[in-house]
């Protein structure tokens, strides 16, 4: 349904677009190992994304742009079964009904009959809900409605109280993690789990690690940018990052790190970086949104 007003084109150019690498996660389905990060982003850039090649789109309730994201895949041309749509539960709806219900609106939202990952995006453990909203998502993927299920933002225990009371592993755990805040710890917990990690904030941000002396002079020796290098970390060191950019020839480079070749002592000294702070104090044990 190309009702593209991009001037030029009237369905998205396919010509450039590169191949990604995929993973498979514990449930079978199969992800590009690069997704695009939504939050704060629009119409245009999702389409921009498109053009570049991505094709996992990492969306939230929160983030409020579901419908600019159903819009822009409208706009497209592309086939449905070509994208993949990542939606989180508002964290403010955990629970049962209230994750059904919450649901039911990013559909809407999307314009789509089924999401393709949803998960909860925050465990939000004053409300005590977070289990609640897992079964919830167990029923929405029993109704295929859903294809995968995961969670964002949760610890160590917080996983095994979700494994314990219902018996199903996600398939993601999606975690802040970039050179300043590596999350060694429960990227390692989710891969003894069988738990994929994606990295939320893969760039900092785009902030001062950037800029960093390690990540610039290894970028230099291999003839690429300090993005790439950290990018190239991440899936190197088991994430999957999902950068955001408006910016059309970094969204491009951005997916251009899989032939980058980064050694064992400068995985260690991107690592060097970790101050084991988060970027904006979001800890998931007292983290609770409304
Ligand atoms: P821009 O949109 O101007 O490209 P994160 O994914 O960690 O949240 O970081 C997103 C930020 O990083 C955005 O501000 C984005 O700015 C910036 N960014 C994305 N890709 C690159 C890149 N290749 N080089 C430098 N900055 C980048």
């Amino acid at each position: 349904m190309a009702t593209n007003e991009r001037p030029g084109s009237a369905s998205l150019s396919r010509a450039r677009v590169p191949k990604i690498p995929s993973v498979t996660l514990n449930d079978g389905m199969v992800v590009p190992a690069i997704g695009y990060g939504t939050w704060a982003m629009g119409e245009e850039q999702f389409l921009d994304a498109l053009e570049a090649g991505y094709r996992l789109f990492d969306s939230a309730r929160g983030y409020g742009n579901e419908a600019e994201l159903g819009r822009a895949m409208a706009r497209s041309g592309l086939l449905r079964e070509e994208i993949l749509v990542t939606t989180k539960v508002a964290p403010g709806a955990n629970g049962y009904e209230s994750t059904l219900e919450d649901f039911n609106d990013s559909l809407a939202a999307l314009r789509l009959d089924y999401v393709d990952i949803y998960l909860i995006h925050w465990p939000n453990p004053a409300t005590g809900r977070f289990v609640d909203t897992w079964r919830a998502m167990i029923e929405l993927r029993a109704q295929g409605l859903v294809k995968s299920i995961g969670v964002c933002n949760f610890t160590a225990t917080y996983l095994r109280v979700l494994i314990d009371q219902t018996g199903v592993v996600p398939a993601i755990n999606q975690i802040e993690r970039h050179p300043r805040f590596a999350n060694l710890a429960q990227t390692a917990d989710n891969a003894s789990l069988g738990i994929v990690t994606q990295s939320w904030s893969p760039l900092g941000a785009g902030g001062d690690v950037l800029k960093d002396p390690v990540s610039v002079v290894i970028a230099a020796r291999h003839g690429v940018t300090p993005a790439q290098v950290v990018l190239r970390w991440h899936l190197l060191r088991g994430s999957l990052p999902l950068p955001r950019s408006a910016n059309p020839a970094r969204l491009r480079a951005n997916l251009d790190v899989f032939g980058l070749e980064l050694s064992e002592e400068e995985l260690v000294a991107i690592e060097s970086l970790d101050t084991g702070r988060r970027l904006q104090g979001q800890d998931p044990e007292t983290t609770n949104y409304s």
